[in-house]
């Protein structure tokens, strides 16, 4: 539910990714400071958070730590979607309609993206799509095309789990399933007939990524002012919660 226009204002940072990734887990984590159980989404919540002490807002990295305007909990409004292949269409609405956007954070779950796994390949169609979505923001409309730099934050999750893969490979093994997703979406427009009427240049424009490449990579969505990372982490098991590299990211964005 989303709340009064007030808090519209704050800046605010996106939660998407598959259904089960830990979405909810994450939001109600860092909103309450410790964990609960949750159900599978099916509407967008958006709550209001506080940096915890430790971190200082990007915007404040340059204030003296004696400037009282410097605000050690500087409030943001964190959007959590579901995840839910029927029900994604409200991620894709705050992403076409963003309000204040300072980043994406994409969580996946690092314990099922192993090769052949139904997991991964859910995933990366999603994955992909959203990076199409932001790819494509120049010819979208002024609100989307006013977020100059997006960053994206992949947040693979559940590293708790021993099934679960390094960050460094769910980089690696995203972006190889991406460059599957890439080449069957193209030949499915050839297949389709869609794009040919209007020439070669439509088909490029649903191309991710650098064109001509073989493969898919992150770093290609640099030349759409889009950066993105890959982290990992923990929302529950393990030891407690291994959220801090995320929460410096989130930090630094605001
Ligand atoms: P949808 O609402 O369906 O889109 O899913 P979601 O992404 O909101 O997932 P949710 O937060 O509801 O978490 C799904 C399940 O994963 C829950 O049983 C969580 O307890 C579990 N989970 C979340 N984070 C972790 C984690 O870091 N480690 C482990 N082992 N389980 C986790
Ligand atoms: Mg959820």
């Amino acid at each position: 539910v989303f709340r009064a226009s007030g808090l519209t204002t704050l800046p605010s940072i996106l939660l998407i990714g598959p259904s089960d990734s830990g979405k909810t887990s994450l939001l109600t984590l860092f909103e309450r400071g410790t964990n609960a159980s949750t159900h599978t989404s099916q509407a967008p919540i958006s709550v209001e958070c506080s940096l915890p002490v430790s971190n200082t807002a990007g915007s404040d990295k340059y204030r003296s730590a004696h400037d009282p305007t410097n605000q050690a909990h500087k409030k943001f409004l964190l959007i959590d979607t579901p995840g839910h292949g029927k029900l994604r269409h409200h991620a894709l609405d705050n992403l076409t309609n963003p309000q204040n956007l300072k980043g994406l954070i994409f969580i996946v779950d690092a314990a099922t993206l192993s090769a052949g796994d139904e997991g991964l390949r859910q995933t990366a169609d999603y994955l992909h799509d959203t990076l199409l979505i932001l790819q494509k923001r120049m010819a979208g409309n002024k609100a989307l095309k006013a977020l100059k730099d997006l960053p994206v934050l992949i947040a693979a999750n559940k590293m708790d789990l021993f099934t679960a893969l390094p960050a460094a490979l769910v980089k690696s093994t995203l972006e190889s399933e991406i460059t599957k997703v890439r080449v069957s979406r193209s030949k499915g427009l050839l297949d389709s007939g869609i794009g040919m009427d209007e020439g070669a240049d439509d088909e490029k424009d649903d191309w991710l990524g650098e064109v001509g490449s073989q493969d898919f990579k992150f770093y290609q969505m640099e030349e759409f002012d889009v950066t993105v990372e890959v982290i990992g982490g923990n929302v529950t098991g393990g030891e407690g919660p291994t959220v801090e590299k995320w929460w410096s990211w989130i930090s630094e964005r605001l």
